[in-house]
Formats: structure tokens, sequence, C-alpha cells
């Protein structure tokens, strides 16, 4: 075998290898003057993106950038967004920050806690960000039709000490649904992507280009980098595999985890999901590694390219990667009190009923005469939240168990707002780390509990963000009050 390390430089070449004689200490300082300006205003609009090479897609987003731009703040700001509307189609919108405890009122709910912004119009939003952590916006009106076109970017706040690494990459992935000619397809709202998988894409983008192996991600022998992942797709779930390098788990929606290796070597990114990889290029100069969709035939999303030149420092890294926790409350499942919530529906498998005011329907008549295909506690109305009517009312601090129960054929990737939660057990086992997200995927014919304090008053959306399930019915409030 040959030896995959680079001898060891001399200090000089360490500097020159290090290109403006960046040292990692003075890395959180450089990277606060490489941020830019705070965005302050986000436009809605349509215009042209070259999503795959040489050809022109009229899409959807913010600020005319597909992703839109990435939002930057340190735990404890005051964002301030104005966002204004000038979609087509008359379209009304809103913008939702995923995954941050925002007030209600700011959650960008339409009907629940704003109304649409209309065409023309301007919502201003302001809200403290608590919490340090990758996060990401996007509308939530027709939001299997406005995420799906283009409607959304990165939300990134910074740790008080941010652990130390040469580099941050930023990977928005998802997918479109593109014709022969790049059009996208205006299919959107089909039933059978309501009651099915959801819409999928033809074309995998990777930060809103077409993805595949020739996307390369140059890095230098000996580099440390922090890979921030979200999955922006309406329903296509990944399962990343890269191959040949040895990432480490250092968050999930935005919250510190033990940093360990990915299980079975593979990252289950649902839709709506992020994580924060550490990577150490061990990797020699001129290598290669592909990073795959696993779920989907292999398909190659991106390529790790060593650059043909030195290592950037001669020994490995060994500073601590434990990112330091936010202040969530911890919820004490002693103390709670424990509820439940049952999936059923969907087009494969045991016709569900469901209850639409207060009568018993099969979901194929629920179809036909509501367009929903799912039921959430044998209701299947969507109307949860326009009716204000939550699942479940909390008292304010009260500690909370909550049992998923998925009764379907599908996987739903279950999302709260408000809050995060504890990842207690999934498929009755408890989980290794416990860990806290705001979205978590439960399989078909599985469970997941999960545990958190209702502290943030509010009625707040619970939905599954395959878009297309939580328009078919998957979609209710829960009230903290
Ligand atoms: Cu990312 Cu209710 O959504
Ligand atoms: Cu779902």
């Amino acid at each position: 075998a040959t030896p995959r390390r680079e001898p060891g430089l001399s200090r000089r070449e360490l500097l020159q290898a290090s290109g403006a004689g960046l040292s990692l200490a003075a890395l959180p300082a450089a990277l606060a003057q490489a941020a830019p300006a705070a965005v302050r205003s986000l436009k809605a609009s349509a215009f042209a993106q070259a999503i795959r090479p040489g050809e022109s897609t009229e899409v959807w987003g913010f600020n005319s950038s597909l992703p839109g731009p990435v939002l930057r703040y340190r735990r404890g700001d005051v964002a301030q967004i104005a966002v204004a509307n000038a979609l087509p189609r008359n379209a009304g919108t809103t913008v939702h920050w995923h995954g941050i405890r925002v007030p209600n009122a700011m959650d960008g709910v339409p009907q629940v806690t704003q109304d649409p912004i209309a065409v023309g119009e301007t919502f201003n939003y302001e809200f403290r960000v608590p919490d340090a952590g990758t996060y990401w916006y996007h509308p939530h009106q027709m939001s299997y039709e406005q995420v799906a076109r283009g409607m959304y970017g990165m939300l990134i706040v910074d740790e008080d000490k941010p652990i130390a690494v040469d580099r941050e990459v930023l990977w928005a992935l998802g997918d479109v649904k593109l014709d022969a000619k790049g059009r996208q397809v205006d299919d959107f709202g089909r039933l059978q992507d309501l009651g099915g998988g959801g819409r999928l894409g033809n074309v995998f983008t990777l930060n809103g280009r077409q993805a595949g192996r020739d996307r390369r991600l140059a890095v230098r022998s000996g580099e440390r980098i922090r890979l921030r992942l979200v999955n922006t797709a309406t329903a296509r779930i990944f399962l990343l595999d890269f191959r040949g390098q040895r990432p480490l788990v250092v968050a999930h929606d935005g919250q510190a985890v033990e940093p360990h290796p990915l299980p079975q070597g593979l990252l289950l990114l649902g839709p709506g999901m992020r994580t924060d990889l550490v990577l150490d290029c061990d990797g020699a100069p001129g290598d290669t590694y592909p990073v795959i969709d696993r779920r989907d035939r292999g398909y190659q999303i991106a390529t790790i390219a060593y650059e043909r030149k030195p290592a950037v420092r001669s020994r490995a890294l060994r500073d601590p990667l434990r990112i330091e926790a936010n202040a969530l409350p911890e919820p004490d499942p002693v103390k709670a009190v424990e509820h439940f919530l049952v999936f059923e529906g969907g087009l494969l498998g045991r016709p569900a009923i469901g209850m639409v005011d207060g009568k018993p329907l099969k979901i194929p008549e629920i179809m036909r005469s509501r367009g929903l295909s799912w039921t959430m506690n044998y209701v299947a109305e969507h109307e949860h939240a326009m009716l204000h009517t939550p699942m479940f009312t909390f008292r304010q601090g009260e500690h909370v168990v909550l049992k998923m129960v998925n009764e379907t054929e599908f996987e739903h990737p279950m999302h709260l707002h408000g809050h995060s939660f504890r990842v207690l057990r999934v498929n009755d086992r408890p989980t290794r780390f416990r860990e806290w997200r705001d979205t978590v995927m439960v399989a078909p014919r599985g469970s997941v509990d999960i545990a958190f304090v209702a502290d943030n008053p509010g009625e707040w959306m619970f939905h599954c963000h395959i878009l297309e399930h939580a328009a078919g019915g998957m979609m209710g409030t829960v009230a903290v009050e």
C-alpha cells in the first residue's frame, strides 16, 4: 500500500499551504470578516436560473438567488427581515424560520400566525435567535409548490465559540422536476403525490444547481471542514454515503450531539432535516471520493476532490469537536404527560377511515370529496389549523412525551414548530444519543417517542415535512397556553 500522508511540512511550507496565512486560531475572526453584511430584506419573485448547464429555468425564490441568501447571525442577535412579495400569479406567501424558537407571531404560518403577504405587500419579521445552529427558511403558504419552485435559503446562527475548523461548506440539497426544455413541470398538488410518496423531482440539486459527479468540492489534505447540510426537497429523502471518508456527526437540526461516526456509514436526511458534519480530510493530493445518495440507485451527487497541493498541516487536528449546547429546556419524562398521535391513510395499505365533520368516511371518499389522504388521530381535516382546533393543548411549562405511531406504509418526517424535542425512542428502542431535533423521521409501521417542555406560548404547527403529505392532511397544530 502507498502511504497516504504527505511527509511533514516545515513551518514556512505550512504557512504557504494555508494560503493567506490563515491560522486556525484566527479563524472565527476571519469568518466574521468574510460574512456578508446582515441581510435585512428578502424579496420573493420569479427569475431565471441555470439549474442544468446551458438551460434557463424559471424559478421562484428570494433576492433573485437560488438558494436565497444565507442569513447569518450570532446567538442572541435580533433578526430583522422585511419580506416583500413580488411573485407572479397573485400568489400570497409567508416565511417560516424552520427550527428557530421564535415568538408565535413571527412563525410565518398563514391563517394561524399571520395573513399571507399579498403581492405588492411587505411583512416585517423580527425575532431573537436564541439558539446557535443550522436552520433554514421557506414559505408556509402552498409550500408544496412554493418550496419546490425554489423558495428557500439557509439561516445560520454562530455559537459564541465555534468549533475550530479551516472552513465551512454549506450544502442545500434538493430536487426539481424539469421537462426536456428545462422548464419546471407545473403539476403541483396532484392527488397521487398528496397520498403517495410526494412529488419527486427528476434533477437532484446542490445549492440550486444540478448535483452530480462534476460538482467537485475541492479540499486540501489535512483540512478540517464543517459541512452544514439541509434537505430542502418537498418529498425526497436522502441517504448519503461519503464512501471512503469518515465524517463525524456533530449536530442535528442545529442542536449539538455527541460527535459520532455515521451509523452504518450513512446519513439519513429527510425533508426539512439538517445535519452538521465535520470532515477531517485525510486523503492524499489527487484523491477523489464520491458522495452518493443510496436511496436513489446510488446517484452520485458530488465528488470530494483533493487538490494536488501539499497538506495543510502535517499532523491531524486534535481540537475538540463538541459544539457548545444550546440552553434548551430539559424535559423530564417522569413528570411528563404522555400523548399519542396515530397516522393512517395513504394510497397503499389498508384503507383507513377518517372523521370528516364528525362523520366517518373511507380515505378514498375523503380524497374524492376533500382531496385529503391522511388522518392524524383519525381526523382527516387539515382545517385543524384553519379552524384553530389544536390536536393537543398543553399548559405552558408542561413536560410532554408524544408517542407517534405510524400505521401507514410511508415514511413521515414530522416537524414541530416553536420547540426542539428530544428523540427518546425509535420503534420502542431507546435512542443512543437522545438527540434534540425539530424534525424526526417516522418509519413505515414504526413509532417515535419525543419529549419536550411546551414552554413557547401560542398555536404551533405540527406536520409532516413531506409537503404534499402536509397538504394531504398530515398537518395540525398544538396549542401552548
Ligand atoms: Cu419547515 Cu412547518 O415547516
Ligand atoms: Cu408524510
